[in-house]
């Protein structure tokens, strides 16, 4: 195959380098961006006199019918034409010749590629945004099934103190917000507009950017040709910013494993989201949520894999940041459906509250209460933190718990002691007793769904 342009050349390419050097395999999901940003550049280019309106009026038209046969899988794609840039402007050419020879004045395929990774990532971003919101109002509204259950803390994996379950959902609603506030800043530097940079130096040709910027809603212009052509930090925040909130889901996913289980018996997963197993009759498997779990590899996978394809490329562009796709692209094939499955996972759950309620009273839940209630009857801190660690063991001693010890025995640990430590003692009791703003308490916890009722009404 003779090479698509090139009076440089005299040898055709040998068709292993075609097949090595090609990224149309991986390229192609970027057509309708590729095609937005060359329908502004043309139009731009009419502004400026650089081709007649008559011209931008066939490019545009023929950008159109090139990416309806895309979508509609009649385009033929061919490895000797490398990517989707030149697959787009090959089509253009055969279909209407010189004119279609116009369009890639005054810009390049470095700034070309940039422009369009840069609209799909913005797409992206406003795509996981709503996601998230989606994963939040789940959450949320597990509050008000959930209302007043109290679920036993953990640190350690070890019991802590009494929080209720909303408490819960709504540390994951925090979690999604964070990871929705970093990809609002990410879009800020994503939405900086690449096109016109051309190859690295800019051009001599009076391209206008700003027009071509506010075309495709860009809110700004790159202001140094030669960084646009090497600049890919958009796209490494883009993935640690995936890569966060696939930390987060398998946070979640890992958790709800463990409360699945028989040890743990806090949750029931409806079976549309369990499986069997081919030789255990018994089992209900949590797979989605470890497939949750284990695609955190995948989207994780992305951030080391281009900050090495990154290191240590001198300026400008080098044919080493085609593969800055591969990456992206497959950490967002991998998370966007763990965000889309996790909402009905998590409306469709259940807490089995009996079982939950039964074990409640295990693990001296209430040990900080009552720590707390010995400071508040003015002992010190850490002498406190000792008489409750003495009557802790000494319960333990007698298979026990807090509130069964009578007061005679408690005020023989600590005199100040009085008949109304039983409003601490108890996990319901020590639940009620957390007060400070952002607690697990009922006060707290009511306040926090109020804020987040109001904060994703809309969002
Ligand atoms: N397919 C290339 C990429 O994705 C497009 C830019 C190629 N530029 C070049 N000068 N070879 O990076």
């Amino acid at each position: 195959m003779a090479k698509a342009w090139g009076g440089r050349f005299h040898q055709a390419t040998d068709t292993r380098v075609e097949a090595f050097t090609e990224s149309i395999s991986f390229d192609r999901r970027l057509y309708a961006v590729d095609i937005r940003g060359s329908m502004a550049h043309a139009t731009m280019l009419a502004s400026v006199g650089l081709i007649t309106a008559e011209e931008r009026d066939q490019i545009c038209s023929h950008l159109d019918q090139i990416g309806e046969e895309i979508a509609a899988g009649q385009f033929t794609f061919r490895q000797d034409l490398e990517d989707i840039h030149m697959h787009i402007e090959n089509s253009l050419i055969t279909r209407i010749g010189d004119v279609g020879r116009k369009l890639h004045t005054g810009r390049s395929r470095n700034d070309q590629v940039s422009t369009d990774l840069k609209l799909y990532t913005r797409d992206a971003i406003d795509d996981l945004d709503r996601l998230l919101a989606d994963v939040q109002r789940a959450f949320l509204d597990r509050c008000e099934a959930d209302a007043g259950v109290i679920l036993p803390g953990y640190t350690h994996l070890q019991r802590a103190q009494p929080v209720l379950a909303a408490h819960y959902w709504l540390a994951y609603v925090e979690k999604f917000q964070r990871d929705r506030e970093r990809l609002s800043d990410c879009r800020r530097r994503v939405n900086v507009s690449p096109l016109g940079a051309a190859a690295l130096a800019g051009t001599s040709l009076p391209i206008d950017r700003q027009m071509t910027a506010r075309l495709l809603g860009f809110e700004a212009v790159a202001a140094n040709s030669l960084d646009v052509s090497s600049d890919r930090d958009y796209l490494a925040e883009f993935v640690f910013c995936l890569s966060l909130i696939s930390v987060h889901l398998s946070t979640w996913a890992e958790e709800w494993i463990l409360w699945f289980t028989t040890e743990f018996g806090f949750l029931r997963l409806p079976d549309a989201y369990t499986t069997g197993s081919s030789i255990m009759p018994q089992k209900r498997n949590p797979d989605v949520l470890e497939l949750i779990r284990g695609r955190t590899a995948r989207v994780t996978a992305a951030v080391p894999q281009l900050l090495m394809l990154l290191k240590g490329l001198p300026m400008a562009y080098n044919r080493d940041l085609q593969e800055d796709k591969l990456g992206v692209f497959a950490a967002l094939d991998a998370l966007r459906p763990c965000l889309e499955l996790a909402p009905s996972m998590i409306a469709g759950a259940e807490l089995q509250r009996q079982r939950i309620e039964a074990r409640l009273e295990d693990g001296f839940l209430d040990a900080t209460a009552l720590m707390e209630y010995l400071i508040k009857r003015g002992v010190p801190m850490r002498t406190g933190h000792e008489t409750v660690g003495r009557l802790v063991a000494h319960c333990e001693a007698r298979g026990c718990r807090l509130a069964d010890l009578p007061l005679s025995e408690l005020q023989e640990a600590c005199g100040l002691i009085r008949e109304d430590v039983r409003e601490v003692l108890g996990a319901a009791n020590a639940n009620r007793a957390l007060q400070s703003f952002g607690s697990g308490g009922p006060q707290s916890v009511e306040a926090q769904v109020e804020t987040w009722r109001g904060r994703l009404a809309g969002a």
